[in-house]
């Protein structure tokens, strides 16, 4: 494995290209936005700015690391030499399912296609392709150059070989893999999203506030973040979409998403990336009074 195509140069994208490309692979990067890819560079060479400062690599590694990376906005062109393909694009079924199509038509018959879908099926990805035995899910983690968890999905027809590949090539990333069956939800979030769920249930029946619960979670269970916070994080639209596969895949009422997380996000409060969820990040504040009005 020498060349790697990313597909998508979002907040995944560009965290798996600048980890493969900080560990020597040649790293195509592609996306439909040119004002993604350049936002992606910057991001990319933000971080690595701020891993010199730590005296974590020196300043070759990080101009090393950024010559290992191409951008491009034509599919074609950047999957040519791909040996793997990490497809990062918008959580969307219908473009996952476009996209593979199109790679199953344009890649060499030895590339290895994988996802980073959260929660879409690679069964149902890998079954629009001709090579069902080389598709997998290769879920990494935010922020991903310094979470060491991959969790590798083997759908329903992928071979031996393409897992134990795809495994090693993990390990060579200095990440930790764990081999996991295709359900909704994987291991992650299948655990995660209830949780995050529960806690926003607990605010929605004004049994604690925002801080409280999340310092309950923090303080009493030795969780770096609380739940609410995480969820800003993560986004609520990526945490109700994710519950909503989860709900319609098990046909089981406990994946049911909280009404207060559904009209937050109707109401366009997605987190961090709106600049309000559960907390207020325009002004640095708490906005426990902003989320209780949505409450019983
Ligand atoms: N954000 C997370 O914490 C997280 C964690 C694990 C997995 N994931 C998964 O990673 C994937 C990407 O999520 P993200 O948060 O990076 O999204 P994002 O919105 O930050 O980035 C998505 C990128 O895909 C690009 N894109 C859209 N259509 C495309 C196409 N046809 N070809 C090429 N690029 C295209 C967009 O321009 C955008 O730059 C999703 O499948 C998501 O479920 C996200």
């Amino acid at each position: 494995m020498k060349n790697i195509a990313v597909i998508g140069a979002g907040t995944m994208g560009n965290g798996i290209a600048h980890t493969f490309a900080q560990n020597d692979y040649k790293v195509q990067l592609i996306d439909v936005s040119k004002d993604s890819l350049n936002k992606g560079i910057a991001t990319i060479t933000k971080n690595l700015d701020r891993m010199v400062a730590k005296e974590k690599i020196s300043e070759d590694d990080k101009k090393r690391t950024l010559a290992n990376i191409t951008t491009y906005t034509n599919l074609v062109d950047g999957v040519e030499y791909a040996n793997l393909v990490v497809e990062a694009a918008t959580e969307n079924l219908d473009l996952k399912l476009k996209i593979f199509k199109d790679l199953d038509k344009f890649c060499s018959n030895e590339t290895i296609l994988a996802s980073n879908t959260s929660s879409i099926s690679i069964t149902e990805i890998a079954a629009v392709t001709s090579r069902p035995e080389m598709v997998i899910g290769m879920h990494f983690m935010n922020p991903v150059p310094i979470m060491k968890l991959v969790e590798i999905i083997k759908g329903y027809s992928t071979s031996a070989e393409t897992y134990n590949t795809v495994e090693e090539l993990s390990k060579k990333l200095n990440k930790v893999p764990v081999e996991v069956n295709d359900y909704p939800g994987f291991v992650a979030n299948r655990i995660l999203m209830p949780m995050i769920n529960e806690a926003v249930e607990t605010l929605y029946n004004s049994v604690a506030g925002v801080e409280e619960i999340d310092t309950v979670m923090k303080l009493g269970m030795a969780h770096p973040m609380g739940p609410l916070q995480l969820a800003d994080f993560i986004g609520l639209d990526v945490c109700l979409s994710i519950l909503n596969v989860m709900y319609d895949g098990f046909k089981n009422p406990k994946y049911a998403p909280c009404p207060l997380l559904v009209n937050m996000v109707m109401a366009g409060k997605m987190g961090v990336k709106s600049g309000e969820g559960f907390y207020d990040y325009s002004e640095n504040r708490k906005a426990e009074t902003v989320s209780k009005q949505f409450a019983k």
